[in-house]
């Protein structure tokens, strides 16, 4: 009998920061990694758009033997985890939100800038999330185009961005929230621009509560770790960055 795997997917390649995260918790489980190259980026995407990418991208996923479903992209969790979530009640769907609860709970005093898609930045449940969690002294910044020169790993592109973006947050926040599964990839573009700040993300968390969940559920398995990734658009290139990425 085949396997049941882990069904993981973003917008692009950002979300192997989630699955680096989720292996180290889960090492015997294998996985299916849904890049979704052909709709990226999703950050400018209407909510009825999303939910029919999200939707398309679940099926497949359950379609090749996926007992759960984790949505490693903020904006699609915030757009379309209600949705399928109700629609496969049946499987657990674990999704990514900015961790602006961990600042509450860490370094609830210190000034803190949270970056992500505008998508993210403007919907429902992270309005929810933000006024819940406030310090009063936030900053938000819609990165528009952001995700995208860093799906094409171009750092000379994002190094500029990053200057004309966030140069003005230089000695005014702490923390910074990255909202968007891409941007733990420019940790270090980030620091030489603002300085030693401190980063958080949710896919520590994330992986703890996938890990629990399936325990609860008697779902966990002893698998050999396989990790398969799927392209929308068959990118070689994007398969050679994914596990790359993965191995360092
Ligand atoms: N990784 C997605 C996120 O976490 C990127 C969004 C995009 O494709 O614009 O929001």
């Amino acid at each position: 009998m085949e396997t049941k795997k882990i069904g993981v997917f973003d917008s692009g390649i950002g979300g192997v920061t989630v699955l680096k995260e989720i292996v180290k918790f889960l090492p015997y489980e294998d996985y299916i990694y849904f890049s979704d190259s052909i709709h990226n980026p999703y950050g400018e995407k209407d909510d009825n758009t999303i939910i029919k990418i999200c939707d398309n991208i679940t099926q497949t996923l359950i379609n090749q033997n996926c007992k759960c479903i984790v949505i490693a992209c903020n904006t699609a969790s915030a757009k379309a985890a209600k949705y399928l979530r109700n629609k496969y009640s049946n499987i657990p769907i674990i999704a990514i939100e900015p961790a602006y609860k961990m600042v509450y709970d860490y370094a609830y005093n210190k000034p803190t800038l949270v970056m992500a898609t505008k998508g993210t930045i403007e919907s429902e449940k992270f309005h929810m999330l933000y006024k819940k969690y406030d310090n009063h002294k936030t900053y938000l910044l819609p990165c528009v185009g952001l995700a995208d020169i860093i799906e094409d790993g171009n750092f000379e592109k994002i190094r500029k961005y990053l200057e004309e973006n966030i140069s003005k947050y230089k000695g005014k926040v702490e923390n910074v929230v990255l909202g968007c599964t891409h941007y733990p990839l420019i940790t270090k573009e980030i620091k030489d621009i603002l300085g030693d700040v401190q980063f958080f993300h949710g896919a520590t968390n994330l992986a703890k509560h996938l890990k629990d969940v399936l325990e609860e559920k008697n779902l966990l398995e002893n698998n050999r770790g396989n990790i398969q990734f799927i392209d929308s658009q068959k990118s070689k290139q994007k398969q050679e960055r994914f596990f790359n990425i993965l191995s360092q």
